[in-house]
């Protein structure tokens, strides 16, 4: 038995993130219902599911702003509820609602959030110029945030989420609302920032083409649990042949197992839980 928990626990340690049967509720409400799930470093993981689902709800549990009720929960090896300072330290946050300040700069935004990390005072300058810089904001440094397109507030977070260099991101719908072209950019600094700096990426999204471009692998939540995980080619493979994303994300949102199906639909599905464990 021992050697075998050493190795579990070396498995874990080397994720970035580890959640065992981790639960929420609030009130009667399961908003999350013992999820397990693992994310490996240099991973971008996509979360998907309904309004509802619990997508925020595990993020903050994760961030630390939120204490889960039972089940466990590690990001990059450390435990959330034990040591929430030195998981604060490694990872970075773009909330769901605005973070930014519309009535600053992004320089002020920026310095305010250096501030908030403890960077150095003569750091802070060439910190916030390099990250204005790879996030296409550096001529905008000095205009109000309050002037700024969608796109660029949602990049401007990504710098703020990003300045004290932090290894895991945690993007809470990063590109909601954003016209096509705004989401285009974000994607490719998303995907700039897992091939050139190895980050990793947790976000959660609505948006099917978002998911299959950019994540690893995704899992889809309802009503709290974990219906599907995998990489987003084995998810439609699940599902049937030329099944796209949607069909995965409608199959697996709407509860395959007590609604019917047919006996693969049902047997495929209890396949995934089981992966799950
Ligand atoms: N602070 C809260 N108080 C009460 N219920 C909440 C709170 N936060 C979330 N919920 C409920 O938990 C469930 C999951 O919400 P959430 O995690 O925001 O879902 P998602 O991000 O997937 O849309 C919902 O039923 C929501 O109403
Ligand atoms: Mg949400």
């Amino acid at each position: 038995m021992r050697p075998e928990k050493s190795a579990t626990e070396e498995t874990r340690a080397e994720s970035a993130v580890a959640l065992e049967s981790l639960t929420r509720r609030f009130g009667d409400i399961t908003a999350v219902d013992s999820i397990s799930l693992e994310i490996s470093y240099g991973e971008i993981f996509g979360l998907l599911g309904p309004n509802g689902a619990g997508k925020s709800t595990t993020i903050k549990i994760l961030t630390t702003l939120l204490e889960k009720n039972s089940g466990s929960a590690r990001v990059a090896g450390f435990d959330v509820a034990e040591e929430p300072s030195e998981v604060r330290n490694q990872i970075g946050y773009v909330p769901q609602a605005l973070s930014a300040d519309g009535g600053l700069t992004a320089w002020e935004n920026l310095t305010l959030t250096a501030k908030l990390y403890d960077i150095p005072a003569r750091e802070r300058a060439p910190r916030i110029n390099d990250t204005l810089g790879f996030i296409g904001l550096a001529e905008f440094a000095d205009r109000l945030v309050k002037t700024f397109s969608g796109g660029m507030i949602r990049r401007l977070e990504l710098a703020m989420a990003m300045l004290h260099r932090p290894r895991i991101l945690f993007l809470d719908e990063p590109t909601i609302g954003l016209d096509p072209v705004a989401k285009r950019a974000m994607w490719e600094k998303l995907l700039e920032l897992k091939k050139g700096y190895g980050m990793t990426i947790l976000l959660t999204t609505h948006d099917m083409d978002e998911a299959d471009l950019l994540c690893d692998r995704l899992a889809i939540m309802h009503k709290g649990r974990i219906t599907a995980s995998g990489t987003p080619a084995g998810l439609k493979a699940s599902v049937g042949e030329g099944a796209t994303l949607e069909d995965v994300f409608a199959r697996y949102s709407k509860g395959v197992m007590t609604e019917g199906g047919s006996y693969r639909d049902v047997r495929q599905a209890r396949r995934t839980l089981n992966r799950l464990g």
